[in-house]
């Protein structure tokens, strides 16, 4: 079921495949989750099935909880190791991941089940500002300190590198040289919340 799901017979339609369960993947506050979440709770096609957490104490799993929607918290130990995760995938009929401020880098294992079935949001414009360390407000502060009039979201494939699976879409927003960080996270956020949800949807049907 969990490699090709979306490959099991070309004159399948989406109302024959039933719904397509997605798990979402945060390491921090999950705002962009809780987006996520509610821009399918309404869809025959897809739901929002499962969220992960490697942090215990992350924001996200109180909104899980809040949402209704199940939820795991596990360490980067046994997360990295490839097993646990790719089980508690398949025991969730997980078809879709989605990662969204996660910030430990995907087993091969995983990468290799869910080929071109895993997306991350990067709160920039790749190839600039991305790779390992590049997260969060590291990244915002980067941007402001390079000078930059431009900075954006990129939603893009995952592979076992951070950063540099191949781009699905890019958006970007005009910013003043060295623009307080806080005031680009604001106007990158915004992007996140208006784009990616949708982004998801196109990608997921486009299988
Ligand atoms: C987002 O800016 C996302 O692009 C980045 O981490 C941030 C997560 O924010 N990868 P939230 O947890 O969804 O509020």
């Amino acid at each position: 079921m969990l490699k090709g799901y979306f490959c099991r017979n070309n004159s399948e339609t989406m109302e024959s495949r039933g719904l397509i369960r997605v798990a979402i993947f945060a390491s921090g506050n999950g705002s962009n989750a809780e987006n996520i979440f509610h821009y399918f709770k309404e869809s025959k096609h897809i739901q929002i099935a499962y969220i992960v957490s490697n942090k215990k104490e992350a924001f996200v799993l109180e909104r899980a909880k809040k949402l209704g929607v199940p939820s795991l918290f596990m360490d980067n130990k046994e997360f990295r190791q490839g097993n646990r995760i790719l089980e508690e995938m398949k025991s969730h009929s997980i078809d879709f991941i989605v990662l969204a401020g996660f910030l430990v880098l995907i087993p091969a294992n995983l990468i290799e089940a869910y080929l071109d079935q895993i997306i991350n949001i990067h709160p920039a414009l790749l190839p600039k500002f991305g790779g390992k360390g590049m997260y969060g407000d590291f990244v915002h502060r980067a941007v402001s300190e390079s000078g930059e009039l431009k900075t954006g979201i990129t939603v893009h494939f995952v592979n076992q590198a951070y950063d540099e699976g191949s781009i699905i879409f890019q958006k970007s927003v005009d910013i003043e040289a060295r623009e307080n960080p806080n005031k680009i996270a604001e106007k990158v956020h915004a992007l996140e919340y208006e784009y990616f949800p949708a982004i998801i949807k196109q990608v997921i049907l486009s299988k």
